[in-house]
């Protein structure tokens, strides 16, 4: 094993898998470094899963070879599994334990005593807000709850090495705040996590390092502010008011820069990358001014990874709407905003 496998906590060269005629993975480098969060990201079918797998030794790889904590994971299975806690994508709770039974039995597995045991499931409860239903059967929670024991599992033994799949999907906005806190609290800690997600918001607050895969292929990698920097420039947001006037916008629009505004064709919004920032902007509300079309609202903002994964792969990740956090113009009719 050379020096550089060694330092890094998960490393993953080449990796490649196919289920009968599906490719699932076609290549995948990674690596993290120790202390460090790397997210994966990218849509459904991406490969996101088969990546955990393989990483956690629950399925070899075709070909490529992967260590995690310096421990190959074809040859040392056993090494790999003693230094990583895993929590799937579906919650792999025993329903017929209640919540404290199941983390009190995760931590004997690991060999702790009865007292630690018992300390060690106490704390997590608490930690991931589930003290309240810790004694009755986990089978009686909700999925939010469920999702939450089994992140709590992974954690018992305190493996250097956390992997975790969708670790937020189907939470409320509070466990998943609370969801990333304790991970946050795990690498400040020193621990390395790898997390995958759908949730570029997820991705920008946590993680160091990103890699976006798309078809099984690693189709960018960088931290999110090296993402963002690679669309370049800034979004200008901007809804004209009367859906006669789109075209006549659009080709004003077109002038800022080098791709062709988008529209949304259900609110009326389009969004156009523009190098030029505030001079672009007043350039063009100045021209559509001229035309006399009515500007109901427009916003400037640094680029999202919304904007970052439109531009990689041709889709937008999730349908929300374009960020408009920095309105700096309220031009036209007095219900000008959102
Ligand atoms: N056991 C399997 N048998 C057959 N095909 C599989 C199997 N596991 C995964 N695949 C296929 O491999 C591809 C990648 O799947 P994977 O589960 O890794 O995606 P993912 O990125 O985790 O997606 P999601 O966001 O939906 O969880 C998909 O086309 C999937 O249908
Ligand atoms: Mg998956």
């Amino acid at each position: 094993m050379t020096e550089r496998q060694n330092r890094a906590a998960i490393r993953a060269e080449g990796l490649t898998k196919s289920f009968g005629g599906t490719q699932a993975l076609a290549g995948v480098d990674l690596e993290a470094a120790p202390g460090t969060v790397l997210a994966v990201l990218g849509p459904n079918g991406a490969g996101k899963t088969t990546t955990v797998r393989v990483l956690s030794t629950l399925l070899r790889p075709d070909g490529g070879q992967a260590w995690v904590a310096g421990h190959d994971v074809r040859e040392d299975p056993e090494s790999v599994r003693r230094n990583l806690g895993l929590s799937g994508q579906y919650a792999a709770v025993d329903e017929k334990l209640t919540g404290r039974e199941n983390l009190y039995l995760v931590a004997r597995l690991y060999g702790m005593g009865r007292h630690a045991a018992r300390r060690r499931a106490g704390l997590l409860l608490e930690s991931f807000r589930l003290e309240d239903a810790a004694d009755r059967p986990s089978g009686t929670y909700s999925g939010g709850m469920r999702r939450r024991l089994d992140l709590a599992g992974a954690l018992v033994a305190r493996p250097p090495v956390v992997v975790l799949d969708e670790p937020t999907t189907g939470l409320d906005p509070r466990s998943r705040a609370d969801t990333w806190a304790s991970i946050q609290e795990l690498v400040d800690g020193g621990t390395t996590v790898l997390l995958t997600t759908q949730y570029l918001e997820e991705a920008d607050q946590l993680a160091d390092t990103i890699v976006v895969i798309e078809h099984g292929s690693v189709v960018a990698r960088g931290s999110a502010s090296e993402l963002k920097g690679r669309v370049g420039g800034e979004r200008l947001t901007l809804t004209v008011a009367e859906p006669r006037a789109r075209a006549a916008a659009a080709e004003i629009l077109d002038a800022l820069g080098p791709h062709a505004p988008v529209l949304d064709s259900r609110t009326g919004r389009f969004t156009v990358a523009t190098e030029q920032g505030a001079r672009g902007l007043e350039h063009a509300l100045s021209r559509l001014r001229l035309a006399d079309i009515a500007v109901r609202d427009v916003a400037l903002a640094p680029p999202t990874l919304d904007d970052v994964f439109l531009a990689l792969t041709g889709q937008p990740q999730t349908s929300r709407e374009p960020a408009t956090t920095e309105v700096i113009v309220g031009a036209g009719a007095p219900e000008a905003g959102r």
